[in-house]
């Protein structure tokens, strides 16, 4: 490979000699490329680069989706396929593509969005290599995306995730890469952001010339200072070194300047990105000498490094830096006072650093790829498995699936396929799943017989009741210690014996009678949890509120008269397919429903984050809360519109519900269900609190529960929904102390490009508030992510988040607490009301997990998906040792809860971090509540 050190060990080469090496290698490159041409008829070779292309048959064999498109570039008309797809039933679509373990390899997906662009509402969807997010492609530009990766298996997935409106795809390049992008340990992926052949004016470089094929895209003029002199050489000789360079085209060209070289980049993703920046410098002029161009690198003003191409006996020298940028990259290159030449550039690559996510386990993806290969011989038009597509767990888990986070990786708990026109026979491999806990075939057409069932199955419920099975069940259900419901009946062929020797005590069965009432899905509380948010659960609620409200909507008389119209209301439903997230309804209340609901507002029970809250009751009992919107933040009908819309079609167990709203005599209102436990600040050091100490196990589980509701919200529809104001008063409980988060007033959905900065004012609580946030105005989901740290740190300490009435170092919970956890001394913050009724690890683990959230920077943060694995974690070892204990209790043990166990955990990487946090240093921001 060209500038590899085995072919340079031997100094100094000779023009020829180069030149000839560069022949050779195009001649074999080839090798290893994959590239995809979406939609087209047939195979074919390009005749500018020879590089041969394949139809994308193999994996999506339907041409019904593509669409042709005609662009005018310069004078050639070029005409391409684009891959539309659209699918109700999918969410996420992937090219499976074969790859050589642990080699690095650079992946490129073009976009061309020809009259797609036209639509009035554009096309959002994220880019994902197997299951990290690279990027984020909206059809109102043509887009090429390319990612750096290493690979861990032989294979990847390139996936599209749905975001808004279908996604689509023209091509896709994968390429084998030398390793000396990612280093020696690869968890990160880069994204390019640039690859710049300076000095170039005329058309890109790539393959053959790059053996790699990367494309090294001419300078756009806008980049650099305009007196920059082009300058360019014929024939060139490198004297080597073991650095791998661009390709003898790109260093030919450069840029020169007496004093300084300045390029700009004003478009860079918004957020504190970290960079790798490569610049490559090759000295044109032959009698330059060591110390004749000496000059100073500055990335935004800063100082990075002094560079003299010839100091160490090359004429060449690639420079490789580190920085953080949001939006903007100010590169300058400027001669040192004691230089006589200015500097030359001849070529840079600016790419962004992602960490590398991990997707399930490798044993379960196998296992869940063979049932599905299984299910489609007979069922190959099947839509649900016709979206399994990519990872099974990650970003949202395929249809049916539930998933869970174990030592960190996902793993699937839960199968559910009933209801899903299934035929053929089981899959035998299904119950290898090693952490399956329940699986659900029923009302199938499921036929033969049922598979064994391996020892090793921690399985608790099995329900194959309404198939065609025939025979018996099998002796070796006897072996499933953890089987507590079984349902097999209504499977006409089938015997109704159980195994002799299965032990029936703790188990609930039909029996293999058919009389039980369908889907009897008892989930008893099992603990490990599911990360919901699937296409499943959307049309599942769809469903509910559907029925629900239509019937509320025809049988209650006095309370809808004269307004019995829902929002959005679908009258007709064909298939589940038709339902969308927005069809979910809401009820339109008349002002004078609001006042009987209320009793004319007689019951204040809080002051939110837009107007007072009342208690009411509907006519047919429910209790609700219902928000009143003041005078002074009351907004247009489109914007209360366009809320309504967003918090009508935000629907999840672990967030409090919009009923219905009122828009009357310009007065905007909001009905909730009224949460009856209250809220966890009130339940932490409130009223409540004095009356009865919330235990540390509910204390977990309801952090859990939040942590759901807000994963729910940030991965929302794919594009992500920002509470803004997370904090322990807006997470509310329901009778079942089941944690709801409350009050999206202020939700807003993460800015994207063209958003105006102005509709995103500082919002949220002092002592929440995210201090980067607070300093840039830069609104991330990372805010909501500090804020929720901040309510962990409530629910330890059972303090509030800021306290003025203490002592000065103890106003802020976070400055206060910070020093504490990075001592291990976490004892002394430890809520004093549950001192020693804690499992001392599962403490650790939620200590851990604030700590992290309340990093002073975004990027050291982590993400709301993160943080329910962890917390899931932590809530597993309380149980395991709370039921531990209980039983030796039992035995007449002592009843100890606490098992005292020192974790170390390291300092935390904040090399930079600063210690003027703005809750501190500036006692009153903002408080819009
Ligand atoms: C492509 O391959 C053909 C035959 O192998 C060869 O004649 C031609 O020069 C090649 N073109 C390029 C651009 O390498
Ligand atoms: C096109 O190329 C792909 C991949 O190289 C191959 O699998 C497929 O069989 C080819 N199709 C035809 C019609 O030659
Ligand atoms: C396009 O065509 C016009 C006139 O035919 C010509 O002047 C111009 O140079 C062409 N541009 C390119 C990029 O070929
Ligand atoms: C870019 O950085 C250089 C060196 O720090 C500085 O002199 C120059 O003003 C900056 N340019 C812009 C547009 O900010
Ligand atoms: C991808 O394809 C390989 C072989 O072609 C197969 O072994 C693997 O299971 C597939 N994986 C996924 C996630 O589709
Ligand atoms: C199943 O049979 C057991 C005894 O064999 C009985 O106790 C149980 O009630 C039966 N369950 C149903 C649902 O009929």
């Amino acid at each position: 490979m060209m500038g590899s050190s085995d072919y340079w060990t031997r100094g100094v080469f000779t023009r020829s000699t180069l030149c000839i090496l560069i022949v050779l290698q195009t001649a074999a490159a080839q090798q290893g490329f994959s590239s995809i041409q979406c939609c087209a008829d047939t195979n074919f070779t390009d005749s500018t680069t020879n590089i041969s292309w394949a139809t994308d048959d193999n994996w999506y064999p339907d041409k019904l989706t593509c669409q042709g498109i005609t662009q005018h570039i310069d004078n050639t008309t070029l005409s391409v396929k684009t891959r539309v797809f659209n699918s109700s039933f999918a969410t996420k679509w992937c090219y499976n593509l074969t790859t050589r373990k642990d080699q690095d390899y650079l992946i490129r997906g073009t976009f061309r969005a020809g009259d797609l662009q036209k639509a009035p509402q554009s096309r959002i969807f994220d880019v994902l290599i197997d299951v990290t997010s690279i990027a984020q492609v909206n059809s109102s530009d043509d887009a090429v995306v390319e990612g750096i990766f290493r690979t861990t298996m032989d294979y990847m997935n390139f996936c599209l995730l749905k975001e808004q409106g279908d996604p689509y795809l023209s091509k896709l390049e994968l390429r084998p890469l030398s390793s000396n992008y990612l280093k020696e340990k690869a968890s990160t992926v880069l994204k390019l952001t640039h690859r710049i052949d300076v000095g170039n004016t005329g058309t890109a470089i790539r393959y053959p010339y790059d053996p790699y094929d990367k494309i090294w895209r001419p300078q756009p003029d806008d980049v650099h200072s305009t007196d920059a002199t082009e300058s360019s050489v014929l024939n060139i000789s490198i004297i080597p070194t073991s650095t791998v360079l661009p390709p003898t085209q790109v260093l030919q060209t450069a840029l020169t300047h007496p004093e300084r070289l300045e390029f700009l980049h004003n478009d860079l993703d918004t957020g504190y990105y970290t960079y790798n920046l490569y610049i490559y410098f090759f000295e044109h002029n032959e009698s330059v000498q060591a110390g004749d161009r000496v000059f100073n690198i500055y990335i935004n003003n800063e100082k990075q490094q002094e560079v003299d191409i010839l100091s160490a006996g090359s004429n060449q020298r690639t420079v490789d830096l580190n920085f953080k940028a949001n939006g903007v990259l100010n590169l300058t290159l400027a001669k040192t006072n004691g230089s006589q030449l200015g500097p030359i550039c001849n070529a840079y690559e600016i790419l962004q650093v992602r960490p590398q996510l991990h997707g399930t386990t490798q044993e379960d993806v196998n296992i869940i790829m063979d049932v599905k290969d299984n299910l489609l011989v007979e069922n190959q038009d099947n839509k649900v498995l016709r979206s399994w597509y990519g990872d099974p767990c990650l970003p949202l888990p395929w249809n049916g699936l539930f998933c869970t986070s174990i030592d960190g990786s996902s793993v699937i708990t839960k199968l559910n396929l009933s209801y899903k026109n299934l035929q053929g026979s089981l899959p035998p491999s299904i119950l290898k799943m090693r952490h399956l806990r329940e699986l659900n075939m029923s009302n199938n057409r499921f036929t033969g017989v049922v598979p064994a069932f391996p020892a090793s199955s921690i399985l608790t419920s099995l329900d194959l009741s309404h198939n065609n099975l025939k025979g018996k069940v099998p002796e070796s259900l006897a072996s499933l210690q953890q089987l507590t419901t079984l349902s097999f009946g209504c499977n006409q062929h089938m015997s109704r014996e159980l195994p002799g020797n299965l032990n029936r005590s703790k188990l609930d069965t039909d029996n293999g009678t058919c009389n039980r009432r369908r889907s009897s899905n008892t989930s008893k509380g099992i603990i490990i949890g599911t990360v919901t948010g699937g296409i499943l659960f959307v049309v599942v609620a769809g469903v509910f509120c559907y029925c629900f409200y239509k019937k509320k909507v025809m049988t209650r008389g006095k309370f809808d008269r004269g307004n019995s119209m829902t929002k959005n209301a679908i009258y007709s439903i064909r298939s589940m397919d038709d339902i969308s997230i927005r069809s979910i309804n809401i009820l339109n209340f008349s002002l004078e429903n609001i006042e009987t609901a209320t009793q004319q507002y007689k019951t204040l029970i809080g002051e939110g984050g837009f107007g007072s809250v009342y208690r009411g009751t509907l006519t047919d009992g429910q209790e609700v809360a219902v928000k009143v919107r003041s005078a002074t933040s009351t907004q247009g009908t489109r914007e209360f519109n366009n809320e309504l819309n967003l918090l009508s079609a935000i629907r999840h167990e672990n967030l409090v519900p919009l009923l219905g709203y009122c828009y009357e005599k310009d007065q905007q209102i909001l009905v909730y269900p009224f949460m009856s436990n209250g809220s966890l600040q009130d339940r932490l050091y409130g009223e409540a609190a004095r009356r009865k100490t919330l235990d540390w196990p509910t204390r977990l589980s309801i952090a859990l529960g939040a942590a759901r509701g807000l994963t729910y919200l940030h991965t929302f529809s794919g594009r992500c929904v920002i509470h803004r104001d997370v904090k322990s008063s807006n997470i509310l409980m329901d009778q079942s102390m089941s944690a709801k988060v409350a009050d999206f007033g202020f939700s807003k959905y993460a800015p994207q490009e063209g958003d105006s900065a102005a509709s995103l004012e500082v919002r949220g609580t002092a002592g929440y508030l995210d201090p980067e946030y607070y300093s840039t105005q830069h609104l991330t989901a990372k805010s909501d992510v500090f804020s929720f740290g901040v309510v962990l740190l409530e629910i330890i300490s059972g303090r509030e988040p800021l306290n003025v009435q203490r002592p000065r170092n103890e106003w802020s919970l976070v400055e206060w607490a910070k020093p504490y956890i990075r001592n291990s001394r976490i004892d002394e913050i430890v809520d004093p009301s549950i001192k020693g009724a804690y499992h001392a690890e599962a403490m650790w683990r939620v200590v851990e997990v604030a700590l992290h959230c309340i990093e002073t920077f975004s990027a050291y943060r982590p993400s709301m998906v993160d943080i329910v694995r962890e917390l899931e974690d932590a809530l597993i070892i309380e149980n395991n040792a709370s039921e531990y204990l209980k039983s030796m209790d039992s035995l007449g043990g002592s009843y100890r809860f606490s098992i005292e166990r020192t974790i170390i955990i390291p300092p935390t990487p904040t090399p930079t971090e600063t210690e003027t946090s703005p809750i501190l240093s500036q006692p009153a921001p903002p408080q819009p509540r």
